[in-house]
């Protein structure tokens, strides 16, 4: 049974899911922040069942993959025919979320935040029909290189990640202008009371009052964070940072 959970006018970012479990939804996208915006109609929330568009007896969405091996793959015809029922309009994002797509990044969900929401479509099984990937258009998605039973999981992450950048949804005190990725770098550390916890105190030029010092320290824990962490980021930054190399000059 297709299952809506909201729908709000046209014009309104959506995020259209097609998955076997459409009961899933919207699981932790109806609290806090993302529940309270979608309870507020800032944005609209369609879970979409897979197997009404099943047209054999037994409501049939899989078969065994063709040159043989192991699991079942969803079948091409039942999910193009499960696309062109949820999506009319042509100019929206069609999403597959799966381990072997390309990795998500903050700057593609920025982009998908601003237009008008995707169509997510979640995998189960070995995998779905390449055919219907290349049909319709697909943009493989994976959340990271390990693998999830399933799809929901990562759409969720997915959605989450647009949704708190949708305006209206953040109040200036959670604002994301700070946050890790927004300058390509890790987050600072964040301290709060009490001054001393366990016998270690609050750094202490945080408590110094000197906006410009604390800026500076914040930016330089972030570029050793990032630079420890995530030598991938930090080469982006650092060769954003001093875009002049050798050969230019
Ligand atoms: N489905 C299963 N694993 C996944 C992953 N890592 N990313 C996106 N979708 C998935």
């Amino acid at each position: 049974m297709t299952q809506k959970i909201l729908s709000g006018d046209q014009s309104m970012w959506r995020a259209t899911v097609l998955t076997l479990f459409p009961g899933i939804f919207p699981g932790p996208l109806g609290i806090s922040l993302a529940g309270r915006a979608l309870a507020a109609g800032i944005w609209a929330l369609e879970a979409r069942d897979i197997r009404n568009a099943a047209t054999d007896k037994h409501r049939s969405v899989d078969d065994t993959p063709a040159g043989g091996g192991p699991g079942m793959v969803l079948r091409a015809d039942v999910l193009a025919a499960a696309i062109d029922a949820a999506d009319a309009t042509p100019d929206r994002p069609r999403l597959v979320m799966s381990p072997r797509g390309r990795p998500l990044t903050q700057s593609r969900i920025a982009e998908l935040a601003s237009g008008p929401g995707p169509l997510v479509i979640c995998g189960r099984f070995e995998g779905i029909d390449q055919r219907v990937i290349e049909a319709r258009g697909l943009e493989e998605v994976s959340i990271g290189d390990y693998v999830l039973s399933g799809g929901e999981i990562a759409a969720m992450a997915l959605i989450d990640a647009c949704v708190r950048l949708l305006p209206g949804v953040m109040g200036k005190l959670e604002s994301g202008t700070e946050e890790s990725f927004s300058a390509g770098l890790l987050e600072y550390p964040q301290y709060t009371r009490p001054q001393s916890f366990e016998g270690q105190p609050i750094p202490e030029i945080l408590l110094s009052g000197d906006h410009a010092r604390v800026a500076a320290w914040r930016r330089a824990e972030a570029e050793a964070l990032t630079r420890n962490r995530r030598p991938d980021l930090w080469q982006t930054y650092a060769n954003q940072k001093a875009p002049k190399n050798q050969t230019d000059g």
